[in-house]
């Protein structure tokens, strides 16, 4: 059986993590994240490929050429979570197992942070835990896959 294949969509700022709010999003660059997640992948046994954009239009067109190419989504939108409906639009097209992710406690913030136009499409959605809610995530999209 060919390994499954996860995308991992990073939204816009988060390339400044590890010197943006570490208070609120932690120490830890996008760069540790991406090797602690490719770590979790070959323990888990599944490709993934990550990419990370400040520009809604090129997270569209990645999830547009996921369709066909990858089993699932898993996505931090970062302020894209609380308005774009483009971005939903596209990760529904997709058809995709998607889990949703944050760093932060999201309802815990402000008031606009607290609703997200992307989980109603989700499969679900971990957010609180910091860098670790991407392992939690790729563990919960791999079950979701296996379900499908
Ligand atoms: C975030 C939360 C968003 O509100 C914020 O705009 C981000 C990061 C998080 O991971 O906690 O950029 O998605």
């Amino acid at each position: 059986m060919s390994k499954h294949k996860v995308l991992i969509l990073h939204g816009p700022n988060l390339n400044l993590l590890g010197r943006r709010e570490p208070e609120v999003y932690g120490k830890k660059t996008l760069a540790d994240i991406d090797r602690l997640i490719k770590e979790r992948a070959a323990v888990l046994e599944i490709q993934v490929a990550a990419f990370q954009s400040n520009y809604e239009g090129q997270l569209i067109d990645r999830i547009q050429d996921a369709r066909g190419n990858y089993d699932g989504i898993l996505i931090n939108p970062g302020a894209l979570t609380h308005y774009s409906y483009s971005l939903r639009d596209a990760l529904t097209a997709a058809g995709l197992p998607l889990v949703e992710v944050h760093l932060s406690n999201i309802f815990a913030r402000e008031e606009f942070r607290q609703h997200s136009v992307i989980s109603p499409v989700a499969s679900g959605v971990i957010c609180g835990f910091g860098a670790t809610g991407y392992l939690l995530g790729l563990d919960a999209l791999l079950a979701v896959i296996k379900e499908r």
